[in-house]
């Protein structure tokens, strides 16, 4: 049984499609520049993936990829970038076109078995519909003690003044301990929380054990 909140097949995809209808219109904005404080906050989330060199790493929601530049800082070996928006993509294609952009749900795509060192979901968490299938794939995925950083550079606040203007749901970020219990029936423990106004950090790291979702 999973502890996230059941969705129907329909309304993941029905929620699916307005988001790419959406994030296919405002691509522009998560472009640079960005707020100030905020190139500053993403270093801090990139820095608690421990990535090392010659790593493969999976950046969720990657949008145009405003984590990349960070990433690549820390010379890993190859980066998939996973998005539901086609000019998302394009725009990440354009600007980074040596990182491997796949247009799919994370639930959905087939990266081999412990196959990657480090995993981002930077202000994407509230926004993946059927997170069970999501962290069952990532828990497939990871390798055993390596990292995932959920995160968001303007805090999880900032959430609930956007979910007035979206035209699609958003779900909060969860806090630590309901956090725990969310992630452990798929194979993570929390490592690192970090909840401050200006600043949302969850480093969950694959245990050894299988999983028992
Ligand atoms: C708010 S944007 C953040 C983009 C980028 N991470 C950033 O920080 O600029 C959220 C992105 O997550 C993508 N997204 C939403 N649900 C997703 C899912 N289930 N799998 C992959 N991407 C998803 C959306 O298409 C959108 O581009």
């Amino acid at each position: 049984m999973t502890p996230f909140k059941t969705v129907s097949e329909e309304e993941v995809q029905r929620i699916n499609r307005l988001q790419q209808n959406s994030f296919d219109k405002i691509y522009k904005l998560f472009e640079p520049p960005l707020p100030e404080d905020v190139p500053k906050r993403l270093e801090k989330i990139v820095a608690h993936g421990r990535i090392t060199r010659g790593d493969t790493v999976l950046d969720v929601g990657s949008g145009t990829g405003i984590l990349i530049p960070i990433i690549k800082k820390y010379r890993p070996g190859c980066i998939h970038a996973c998005d539901l928006s086609e000019e998302m993509l394009k725009q990440l294609r354009t600007n980074y076109p040596d990182v491997k952009a796949i247009m799919a749900d994370v639930r959905d795509i087939s990266l081999p078995e412990g196959s990657i060192d480090a995993a981002f979901i930077n202000a994407c968490y509230p926004n993946i519909v059927d997170k069970a299938g999501a962290f069952s794939n990532l828990s497939r995925m990871m390798k055993a003690k390596r990292r995932i950083v959920i995160s968001h550079p303007m805090g999880k606040s900032f959430i609930r003044s956007l979910k007035e203007v979206v035209s699609f749901p958003l779900d909060d970020f969860p806090e630590k301990t309901e956090a725990g219990a969310l992630l452990k029936p798929f194979g993570f423990e929390i490592d690192t929380f970090i909840d401050e106004p200006e600043i949302y950090i969850l480093v969950a790291t694959r245990t050894l054990f299988e999983k028992n979702h």
